[in-house]
């Protein structure tokens, strides 16, 4: 358990013990630090309960905690709002406590088992910058759920299904018609036979196949038959089908690499298909279908929706799925294979409806345990300085790759390191570029759309990667001229900012925990700021590494390092990685 909620759970037995019972008190920390570092401010609150005077509680409250060494400074203000600070014994000796183990600080919810549905990259299809968002947004969750004591489980969830893909594989055939694959007379094996395609010419072929579907309906009615075919397991497009997803899935699996993204499951919509007689059958059995000219849909509707709920479509009148079908078999897989107590989505905004539905009918089946949450993260989008989706210099649409090769063009104008070689250069601009990126994408709540600013994000003063890194960089650098010196542990605290310091280490798990909750970043992002800038003011007031008192000097290596671990341990958490030099 954390530092302050042991104090919080010992101040409940302290206060039952002089007669009074709550459920939960709590170390509020103070808005007011002339008076004390925290403030306690139940006395009201017994006061009604109890029927006396809220002073009265507040100076009994007072005299209990005067015995107790941990608090100093107790007094009490207005009409009874009790302040106090945490002795700096007490605070040297529990943040020698974190530095021994980065975990002794850490709350543990309750175990749960969680799927992340994060990603959703599109098979053939560029990853543009809506794709970043999810993905570091669920790295993200991902990472902090392990934290926690989370069994996490990530899943691409590839959009690997549907007409696109047999838009991209008609494409293919009417390019090189000569293709094994299209040669129904061909017995031999697909593996051996070299398609003259590769990941850019895939990326080339959708748009240039989807605009000739929308001018020529024969095209069109022939992607068609074609994606029947691809989903009839129909030999050669099939196998031609498996073969373009396997492309696209590593140059994919490359781009997530580069922003530090990775998975446990690369599952994607095409996996859901095995389940969906059984999907079928439980729907009609639950006579939960109704016929709609040709098509099977979900009458959603309920009394009290405040919105319309439109019926969602389970089966097209072709007798194709849909969107919403293949996400009511992944979770009926997902229940199946892994039984999670949670499935999280985090998804762009905009597809919050056709998650409501998609819920909705889950319930109305049964699909998972009614105790299983299913829960929908959207996020907004990150738009150019005009306020409208981020677009090239020449007003295409951004891909991420574009935007990585943008980003990545700025940092390198920005390192100015000597002695080192072209490459190594390239290698710390990109991890540069990549952090600033990163953690930019997490400084406004997840929900809200933002303005991207090419000129800023990686500014080396304010709230940027930039600074995070350069001055994470600069501790470690610290630490390692000092390995010679002793660095066992915290004597004392000398003064503010040290103090200051301290206490916003002892406010962590309550930031992580409150993020787990919210599942947005930005209070962690501002924590690792906060911390930082009072750790660089400490840097500046003092000459560590040449203090003559050893004691005081010792003590402020191992600050350092705690300071240093921490953030370690934060950048992590946002899928960061931090470069040897800047
Ligand atoms: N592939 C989809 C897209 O690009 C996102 C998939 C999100 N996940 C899901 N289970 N539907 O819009």
């Amino acid at each position: 358990m954390s530092i302050l909620k042991k104090i919080n759970e010992e101040l409940k037995q302290k206060l039952e013990s002089i007669g009074y019972k709550v459920d939960n008190i709590t170390l509020l920390p103070s808005n007011r630090k002339d008076l004390g570092d925290f403030q306690i401010n139940d006395a009201m609150n017994l006061a009604k309960i109890y029927k006396k005077s809220p002073v009265e509680i507040a100076k009994e409250i007072v005299e209990c905690l005067k015995k107790d060494p941990k608090y100093t400074n107790i007094n009490i203000a207005g009409p009874g709002f009790i302040n106090l600070t945490l002795s700096e014994e007490f605070l040297t000796e529990e943040l020698n406590k974190i530095s021994t183990d980065i975990h002794y600080n850490i709350d543990k919810p309750e175990f749960k088992k969680v799927i992340i549905d994060f990603g959703g990259a599109n098979v053939a299809k560029c990853l543009h910058v809506g794709h970043l968002r999810s993905a570091n947004l669920g790295e993200a969750l991902k990472r902090l759920a392990r934290l926690m004591g989370y069994e996490v489980l990530g899943d691409a969830h590839l959009g690997d299904y549907g007409r696109p893909l047999g838009l991209v594989v008609l494409e293919i055939k009417k390019m090189y018609p000569k293709l094994e694959y299209f040669n129904k007379d061909y017995t031999g094996d697909f593996s051996e036979i070299d398609l003259p395609i590769t990941n850019d010419d895939l990326e080339k072929i959708y748009p240039l196949a989807s605009i000739k579907s929308k001018e020529d309906e024969a095209y069109l009615e022939e992607a068609r038959e074609i994606t029947a075919k691809i989903q009839n397991h129909e030999r050669g497009y099939y196998d031609l089908w498996k073969k373009v997803v396997e492309i696209s899935k590593s140059e994919i699996k490359k781009v997530y690499d580069t922003i530090n993204v990775d998975y446990d499951l690369w599952l994607g919509e095409s996996d859901s298909v095995e389940y969906f007689d059984e999907l079928n059958k439980i729907f009609e059995e639950k006579h939960l279908l109704t016929d709609s000219d040709g098509a099977k849909i979900i009458l959603l509707e309920e009394e009290t929706d405040k919105a319309p709920m439109p019926p969602l479509l389970f089966i097209k009148s072709n007798g194709s799925i849909s969107y919403e079908t293949t996400d009511l078999a992944t979770i009926l897989q997902r229940k199946k294979e892994y039984d999670p107590d949670e499935i999280w989505y985090c998804v762009d905004g905009r597809q919050e409806l056709h998650f409501d539905q998609v819920f909705r009918a889950a319930r109305y089946a049964n699909l998972v345990d009614e105790k299983v949450k299913l829960e929908f993260i959207g996020f907004g989008t990150m738009n150019g300085k005009d306020g409208k989706p981020f677009k090239t210099r020449d007003g295409g649409i951004m891909t991420l790759k574009d935007l990585i090769k943008l980003v990545n063009e700025e940092t390198i104008k920005r390192i100015n390191l000597e002695n080192i070689s072209e490459e190594e250069k390239k290698e710390i601009a990109l991890k540069v570029a990549i952090a600033c990126l990163k953690y930019s994408d997490f400084i406004p709540h997840r929900s809200t759309d933002y303005i991207f600013e090419l000129d800023k994000f990686a500014d080396l003063e304010g709230k940027t990667g930039s600074y995070i890194l350069y001055s994470t960089i600069r501790m470690k650098s610290l630490l390692a001229k000092s390995s010679g010196i002793k660095q066992e542990k915290m004597h004392s605290i000398n003064g503010e900012t040290e103090k200051e310091i301290g206490l916003i280490l002892l406010n962590l798990p309550s930031v992580l925990s409150k993020t787990l909750e919210t599942k947005s970043l930005n209070d962690l992002t501002d924590y690792i700021f906060k911390l930082t800038s009072a750790y660089n003011k400490f840097y500046s007031e003092n000459k560590i590494l040449i203090e003559e008192n050893q004691e005081k000097r010792e003590s402020w290596l191992v600050l350092t390092s705690l300071v240093y671990k921490t953030n370690l341990l934060i950048l992590d958490v946002l899928g960061i990685e931090v470069p040897d030099k800047m």
